[in-house]
């Protein structure tokens, strides 16, 4: 079989994936909403190869072992299933940015493997230009179901749950779902809807103690966590409509409220995880500041120290530049809107 390559790009939410009805399935307590952050990428090459007695994983270069080899395997075991093949595959997969950066690595990884092991399986087309990817566009399984952007979606969230925000492109929702069928991410509006940049400001790059699998498993046991799943169709609403008339004052005030409910839980859980340091509490009071004297900025903060501060494309330089002025913050990185994951086009390796 040949050997097929995607990209794909990272994204952060601005309404927070916390917790699961399923860890097996990761079926999500509530439903998402992100952004795709351009220039930052994964790629991933997948060949499954009839004269390998076992899949081989290379991750930045380097053998993997460990949990990430086991979590490669499982969505490779899946989509040999998927696509009735019993070969093991060569996987070889590159960021172009820090692991530990405080971009989340797995949602990028996941959905470039999807995409590259799906088509390298056989489980094609998907087109290679990124303007072309349309969800019209179907392979048939040989169970007979469909192969599309929403089953690839799907695969994708099986690997890590924000990898299913990767696929498509642009600002994405994720629904819950009501059981795995329809639990996948779409577009919501493209990249060049709105003007956004993620200014991420680096505070740490030391390994999180608390990984996001252990916190979405631990979730539940917060009593706040409740609370914060029955009002996200509220939350989603607001931000998907703040989204749609690009009112930044509203989204900015819903997502503020949606990652400071996102750590209340976190903060509350057994045991307690504490992500911030010093210094991330010191952008977010500075970007509340700067905010209620009228510059157009807000913040998102994951499962880690480090701080999205989203601005428009106006207010990236003196963004920047305020949050680059604070002690403790290290290094700050600008991101876009980026598009979705895509086969990267090269002759070669990406036959059609
Ligand atoms: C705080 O998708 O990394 O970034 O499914 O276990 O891989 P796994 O978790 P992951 O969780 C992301 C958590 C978050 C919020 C978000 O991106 O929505």
């Amino acid at each position: 079989m040949l050997p097929f390559t995607a990209l794909a790009h990272p994204n952060i939410a601005f309404i927070k994936y916390w917790g699961n009805r399923s860890d097996a399935l990761r079926l999500p307590a509530n439903g998402s909403i992100s952004m795709n952050l351009e220039g930052l990428e994964t790629r991933t090459t997948v060949h499954f190869d009839a004269s390998l007695p076992a899949d081989k994983v290379k991750i930045n270069g380097k053998i993997a072992g460990g949990m990430a080899l086991a979590r490669v395997r499982m969505m490779l075991e899946e989509v040999r299933h998927l696509a009735g093949i019993y070969l093991f595959a060569r996987v070889a997969s590159e960021n172009n940015f820090p692991t530990g950066a405080g971009i989340a690595s797995s949602a990028s990884a996941f959905a470039a493997l999807a995409l590259a092991a799906s088509q390298a399986a056989g489980m094609r087309p998907f087109p290679c230009a990124e303007d072309e990817v349309d969800s019209h566009l179907t392979a048939v399984l040989p169970e007979g179901q469909p192969f599309d952007l929403g089953a690839l979606s799907r695969l994708a969230r099986h690997g890590s749950g924000s990898a299913c925000r990767s696929i498509p492109g642009g600002f994405v929702e994720w629904a819950a779902g009501s059981d795995d069928a329809d639990s996948y991410a779409v577009s919501i509006a493209p990249p060049e809807h709105w003007d956004l940049v993620d200014c991420i400001a680096m505070i740490s790059a030391d390994r999180k103690q608390t990984g996001s699998t252990e916190g979405h498993a631990i979730a539940a046991t917060s009593t706040l966590q409740h609370a914060r799943v029955d009002d996200a169709p509220r939350r989603l609403g607001i931000c998907r409509q703040a989204i749609l008339n690009r009112d930044f004052a509203t989204f900015a005030e819903i997502m503020e409220e949606d990652s400071n409910l996102m750590h209340a839980v976190m903060m509350s859980s057994h045991p307690p995880l504490f992500y911030w340091q010093p210094a991330t509490l010191a952008v977010m009071q500075a970007v509340r500041a700067a905010r209620a004297k009228g510059l157009p900025v807000c913040y998102t903060i994951d499962a880690g120290p480090n701080i999205h501060v989203i601005c428009t494309q106006a207010a990236a330089e003196e963004t920047a530049k305020l949050v680059g002025s604070i002690s403790g913050v290290r290094d700050v990185r600008l991101a876009k809107v980026g598009g979705p994951a895509r086969l990267v086009e090269n002759p070669s390796t990406n036959p059609h």
